[in-house]
């Protein structure tokens, strides 16, 4: 069952940090507050200046605060997948209490049980996440509190990461004045919130289009099937078309957003002056070249993607493809890919007042995840903050010595080691859509309706 209270997502982004604060009651969620601020720190999704990525965070923070008139303290983080590991696991215990009826504490025990194996120095537990419990041989329960047995056993999935990545999460958002709520793995949350229970039954898949790095997730039988991530997104455009037209980031950008279309048979055929390095006047681009210069980049992205869920079949999955990101917001990019893939195609955009903007069906994924965790998962979640002490002690089955969730501090081994690529400076608001006279008017003019 879902929790009543306020839920805030945090979605540390290449291009932006955002932050949603709702209100849940009785299963529906009311967004109070939202912000969008620049990122800095950040590169293709993984923090790399804890200070940096901190006072952006702050900023943020301070901004929704304002806008929903509440104190943040929690929040909930979204990861994103880089170097994701699942792993079917399984634990047992004896209940030991006299009643023989299985409690919360039970319920932790069998998850600790289920988290000892060995794992090497440079992993750690994100999450557990419970599927099934089995009281005394029977199967398919999902909270088995209050029930009577003498053996509990559990089934879940366990999802590792690397520790380098997990510790600058935690020290940066520890560094920005708040605490850890949860962190939730982007794909799950946003499978979750993005697709319907049809479509996650029957399968689909997500394709999440931000600055630095767009991610895949596919869904099948409830279940994450695939999950994967491309470094390079709408920031990549941006930088393709600075270099191809030989003009500054920023007005490539500015280019992009008032002219680019990335399906080229829709581009206009106007064009536009542009101001370019070493020529003393301004050269005159066609609307079609520019479309030229953004669909080769996205082309490519699709292209990678579609290698990696062809030889996965899941192409075939009927729900097809759903697009969210800043970088989906470009006129021609659901053509685009519907031409790429070959599967129905369509563009998701969050239906609350404020955030109609594909930017943020991610951020308000985590708070919505927050809000739907049951008992049992915030169990699994208090078992698995322990988890670090009990790797390095034997398992017993008593409660842990604080109940309050604790997260490992330690300083890194190393430095993160993902491949650092120049990020151009991305713009902190979400962008004001000017109208521009042209095909792509009546795509922007739909676009423009999202920012209310
Ligand atoms: N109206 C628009 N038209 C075209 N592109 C846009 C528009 N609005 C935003 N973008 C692009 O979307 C990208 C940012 O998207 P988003 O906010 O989803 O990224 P992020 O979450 O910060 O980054 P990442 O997910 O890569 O870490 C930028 O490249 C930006 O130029
Ligand atoms: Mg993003």
């Amino acid at each position: 069952m879902a929790r009543d209270g306020f839920f805030t997502g945090l979605d540390i982004g290449t291009s932006s940090i955002k932050v949603l604060v709702a209100e849940h009651i009785n299963g529906e969620m009311n967004v109070i507050g939202v912000s969008n601020a620049k990122s800095a720190g950040v590169k293709d999704g993984i923090i790399v200046d804890i200070e940096a990525a901190a006072t952006a965070i702050k900023t943020a923070i301070s901004q929704a605060e304002e806008k929903a008139g509440i104190s943040i303290g929690l929040v909930n983080v979204g990861l994103p997948a880089n170097l994701l590991q699942i792993e079917p696991t399984q634990g047992m215990i004896p209940v030991t209490s006299d009643s023989k009826e299985i409690t919360d504490e039970d319920v932790e025990n069998v998850v600790r049980s289920a988290l000892t194996k060995s794992m090497t120095p440079d992993r750690e537990v994100i999450t557990f996440i419970p599927e099934e419990f089995v009281v005394d041989g029977f199967q398919g329960i999902r909270d088995p509190r209050g029930m009577m047995g003498i053996r509990l056993e559990m089934r879940g999935l366990l999802y590792t990461g690397p520790r380098t990545i997990l510790h600058n999460l935690r020290k940066t958002v520890e560094r920005a004045g708040v605490q850890l709520e949860n962190v939730i793995i982007s794909p799950l949350a946003m499978t979750k919130s993005i697709l319907n229970e049809g479509e996650r039954e029957f399968g689909a898949s997500i394709i999440d289009m931000g600055g630095g790095q767009t991610t895949v997730a596919s869904v099948k039988g409830q279940e994450l099937q695939f999950t994967n991530i491309y470094q390079e997104g709408g920031d990549y455009v941006t930088k393709d078309i600075s270099k191809v037209l030989k003009t500054s980031q920023k007005l490539a950008e500015s280019l992009k957003f008032n002219y680019g279309e990335a399906y080229v048979p829709s581009a206009g055929s106007e064009s536009f002056q542009v101001e370019v390095i070493g020529e003393i006047e301004p050269v005159e681009i066609t609307e079609s070249y520019l479309a030229e210069i953004i669909s080769a980049r996205i082309r490519h992205i699709f292209d990678q993607i579609k290698r990696d869920l062809d030889r996965r079949h899941l192409l075939e999955l009927p729900g097809g493809i759903v697009i969210i990101g800043g970088a989906a917001i470009l006129p021609g990019v659901v053509e685009l890919a519907q031409e790429v893939f070959g599967v129905p195609v369509k563009l998701y955009v969050p239906n609350q007042i404020g955030i109609r903007n594909p930017a943020f069906a991610h951020v308000i994924s985590l708070s919505e995840y927050a809000g739907n965790l049951t008992d049992v998962d915030m169990l699994a979640q208090i078992a698995v903050r322990g988890d670090e002490q009990l790797r390095h002690q034997p398992v017993s089955f008593e409660r842990p010595a604080q109940s309050v969730p604790r997260f490992n501090s330690q300083p890194a081994e190393q430095p993160a080691e993902e491949p650092i690529q120049e990020v151009p400076a991305a713009s902190s608001d979400v962008p004001n859509q000017e109208a521009k006279p042209s095909i792509t008017d009546r795509m922007r003019n739909l676009i423009g309706n999202m920012f209310d």
